[in-house]
């Protein structure tokens, strides 16, 4: 109602309301290389496409007469009360897209109450997000380092920060293949651009004091090894249990076998995701594994998802499919582009509205009313 009433008064928003025209105006107003990163996808960005189709083949068919003027969209995601099934996804590297970088994000979805998922690769540290964050849920992204020492030093300061919920990505061991980044010549890690995490680390101080001859590209190279090509295992999980008590979710998860796995070590939860469609070029659309992957672990624990969210409606399909909740990535990033805080949450506060308003006129009333025959495959 606030923003329609906002449009009727002649107040126009910082930025297009429309995730498709956002992204058109950021081309417009971001610099080259830090557009194309956003953007950009895997190789051929197949991947990246099928995230969409997926989403067209899904159609809501919707119910009439069911009292859904009163709606409740309230629910619990990992222990945390939220006024909607929505969190904002984990970006590294905000700084690229605007000087107030993580800290603006974390402010604008403090204001929308929906959790901040601050990234390893983050360009501010675990604990000034926190500041900015204050009362907002916030859950943490770990890019599990090769260091078991310096892992544990990030899970520990992140507790002490307030995150809530581990959120361990497990399908950027290394980056992909990303043609568009390398047309630019725009790597931002190279250039130090998101290494606040470990640079504010004390465990990770201190390996590099006992080489003093280390600049800052050593550093950061040093960074770059500890987190890319790490040989993790399943059987490594009970490492991270052992350093966090609260919930973990496994990030980036698309076959049921994975899916099972995660169950059987006792994960909390998974996010079914490709990243955006950034890793595997030529994966699936990420909507097509959700069934699968419900069916197989539903009922043992939270399955979220993200990868191509980019209106209410895709967020109740999603829902429909079995998903707790979704995460959302490049439309509030060029939100953050435009304006800032205000962007953010500006772009939040539209997808919120128009799920609600979603689930009204399709009929639910409530989350619990969403289900496989809310939604028909076309
Ligand atoms: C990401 N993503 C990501 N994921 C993660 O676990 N840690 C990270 O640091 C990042 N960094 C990052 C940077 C940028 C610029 C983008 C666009 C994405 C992936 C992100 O969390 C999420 O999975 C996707 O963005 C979801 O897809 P959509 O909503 O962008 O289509």
């Amino acid at each position: 109602n606030e923003i329609y009433l906002q449009g009727l008064g002649g107040q126009l928003p910082p930025c297009s309301t429309d995730a498709t025209k956002l992204e058109a105006s950021a081309r417009e107003i971001m610099a080259a290389g830090p557009f194309s990163y956003v953007a950009g996808a895997a190789g051929s960005g197949a991947t990246a496409r099928a995230n969409r189709e997926a989403f067209d083949r899904w159609r809501i068919v919707p119910r009439m007469l069911t009292g859904a003027t009163d709606r409740d969209l309230a629910t619990t995601v990992l222990g945390t009360r939220l006024p909607a099934p929505v969190a904002v996804a984990p970006v590294g590297v905000q700084s690229i897209v605007h000087p107030d970088a993580e800290s603006a994000t974390a402010r604008a979805a403090a204001s929308v109450g929906l959790p901040f998922i601050l990234s390893t690769a983050s360009s501010t540290g675990i604990e000034d997000v926190a500041a900015a964050n204050g009362d907002g849920p916030r859950w943490f992204q770990l890019y599990w380092p090769g260091d078991n020492d310096v892992c544990a030093s990030l899970l520990t300061r992140a507790k002490n920060a307030g995150y809530t919920a581990l959120v361990v990505t497990l399908d950027t061991w290394t980056l992909a293949w990303r043609p568009s980044d390398l047309d630019q010549a725009y790597l931002p890690f190279l250039k130090g651009e998101g290494c606040a995490v470990p640079f504010t680390d004390p465990v990770f101080r201190g390996l590099l004091e006992k080489t003093p001859e280390e600049d800052l590209n050593m550093a950061i190279l040093r960074w770059i090894g500890m987190l890319t090509g790490t040989d993790r295992t399943w059987d490594q999980l009970p490492f991270l249990r052992e350093h966090w008590d609260g919930p973990i979710v496994l990030k980036g998860i698309q076959h049921v076998g994975d899916a099972r796995r995660a169950a059987e070590a006792g994960m909390d939860g998974i996010v079914v995701s490709n990243h955006g469609g950034r890793q595997v070029d030529g994966a699936l659309g990420a909507l097509e594994a959700l069934p699968g992957i419900v069916a197989a672990v539903g009922d043992r624990m939270e399955v979220l998802f993200d990868s191509g969210i980019r209106t209410g409606a895709d967020v109740l399909k999603a829902l429909a499919l079995g998903a707790r909740a979704v995460l959302v990535g490049r439309p509030w990033v060029y939100g953050l582009a435009h304006a800032g805080e205000d962007g953010v949450r500006h772009v939040l506060r539209s997808l919120l509205a128009d799920f609600d308003l979603t689930m009204g006129l399709s009929g639910h009333r409530t989350l619990a009313d969403l289900g496989p025959d809310s939604v028909q495959r076309t």
